[in-house]
């Protein structure tokens, strides 16, 4: 039996659960709970009731799938209040033993030890880069010689309150969150390939209330945000410019939406049942293909600004990867090029073992992703844990701990409670 894995992407639309063990370098899913969700606008908590209930039955869907019952989990997060920004520390090393793992440290606590304002904090601290003695672009100068260590940290924060407000939400479905990870980190760990990271790489996870992104650059984060605009303003405008109620506008979109106007035949027309209306109408594709095509150019305007906030103005050699239930938009990979003028491709979860039928859909990435990258994170804490006592990697991660760690995830809550 290999360590158990839990992850929670509460979404604006879906909260999606899932249990996975890690065999080999993979995870094998076990288990799965996908439920709507409620009580969540643009990525934040609207009604905590609502969304604690939410996130109930889809714990309980996935403890049912795999048999086992959840006490722990990486919960998935975004939302307009996160934040990001750039930070550099430096620290002293002793020129004979070269940079230790404490020198890192030291110059990472002096990075992301930025005045917050009031009633923020800090979600991920990510080393960029690090330089030693003016010499830049170093991944890793462990063992190296000089004496004064640079890092470029990438910092990204959140309200506190709308920390608090999810957190309270999980833990009154009985889960406790093991930590939280932003939507396009754990999206990107499962869609991009090595060399895209490495060649320059935008995420655009388009989901219901937001769209979340994440740019790679040189194998590393270099910038993300999260854009309060998703596929619920899709529905929206259709409702408002077809004059029919939210659920009907959903399901027209699903059916007849495409963004691209162009592609769409001038004859092809469908039948809706507009407010206050007694008889169908008919209504042009074409003009559906107006309604969305608009709102998806403005999205992608708002992550091409945020590509040039970004402070990087080189070219992403890799473009954009398109993912979230929003990219199964028809003609929305056109769109995108036409705006961002970069290479796209729309991904989804492949290569998954166990239950992975249902996860190979772009609305998965985050929820797989969080599998992945929690047991990634959990891996590199006890990477400096261990290295910090025994002042080098030899000893290696300390795999028992968190092979108890991930068990005490899924033990059934008596035993916990013993
Ligand atoms: N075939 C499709 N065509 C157009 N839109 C689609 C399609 N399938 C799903 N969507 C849209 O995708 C959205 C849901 O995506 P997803 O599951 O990624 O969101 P979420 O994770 O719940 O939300 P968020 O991440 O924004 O909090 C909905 O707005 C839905 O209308
Ligand atoms: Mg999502």
């Amino acid at each position: 039996m290999g360590d158990l894995v839990v992850g929670i992407d509460v979404g604006t639309t879906k909260v999606c659960t899932l249990v996975g063990e890690v065999r080999d370098t993979d995870i094998y899913v076990l288990g799965l709970g996908i439920e709507p969700s409620h009580g969540m606008r643009k990525g934040m908590v609207t009604d905590v009731n609502a969304l604690t209930a939410a996130i109930s039955s889809s714990v309980h869907k996935a403890e049912r799938s795999s048999g086992y019952e959840i006490g722990r989990a990486f919960v998935s997060i975004a939302g307009g209040h996160i934040e990001s920004i750039n930070s550099s520390g430096a620290a002293g090393v002793s020129g004979q033993r070269g940079v230790q793992v404490a020198d890192l440290e030291r110059a990472m606590d002096a990075a992301r030890a930025v005045s917050l304002p009031h009633g923020r904090e800090v979600l991920h601290v990510i080393p960029r880069n690090y330089s030693l003695d003016g010499q830049t672009g170093l991944r890793s100068p462990l063992g190296m010689l000089g004496f004064r260590l640079e890092v470029e940290a990438h910092i990204i924060t959140a309200a506190t309150a709308s920390i608090h407000n999810l957190e309270r939400c999980v833990e009154a479905a009985g889960v406790a969150v093991d930590r939280f990870i932003l939507n396009p980190l754990a999206s990107g760990d499962v869609i991009l390939t090595d060399e895209e990271r490495e060649s320059g790489v935008m995420v655009v996870d388009i989901g219901g209330g937001t769209t979340d992104l994440a740019m790679f650059i040189d194998g590393a984060v270099w910038h993300t945000a999260v854009i309060a605009v998703g596929g619920q303003h899709i529905t929206n405008d259709t409702a408002h410019g077809l004059h029919l109620p939210f659920e009907l506008a959903e399901a027209v979109k699903l059916e007849y939406g495409h963004a691209d106007p162009k592609a769409v035949s001038p004859l092809e027309a469908f039948p809706i049942q507009p407010f206050g209306e007694e008889l169908p109408s008919k209504v042009q594709r074409a003009d559906l293909a107006h309604i969305i095509n608009a709102r998806v150019a403005e999205i992608f305007e708002l992550v091409l600004k945020e590509a040039k906030r970004s402070g990087y103005d080189g070219l992403l050699k890799a473009g954009i990867v398109l993912t979230g239930g929003s990219s199964l938009l028809p003609g929305i990979k056109t769109v995108a090029s036409d705006v961002l003028r970069m290479p796209v491709r729309v991904a989804q979860p492949e290569n998954l073992t166990g239950m992975a039928e249902a996860l190979k859909n772009p609305s998965y990435s985050t929820s797989v992703g969080l599998l992945k990258l929690g047991l990634i994170m959990d891996l590199e804490d006890d990477r400096r844990l261990s290295m910090r006592q025994n002042g080098s990697e030899r000893h290696g991660p300390n795999i028992g701990r968190i092979f108890r760690r991930a068990i005490d995830r899924l033990l059934p809550r008596e035993e916990n409670e013993v």
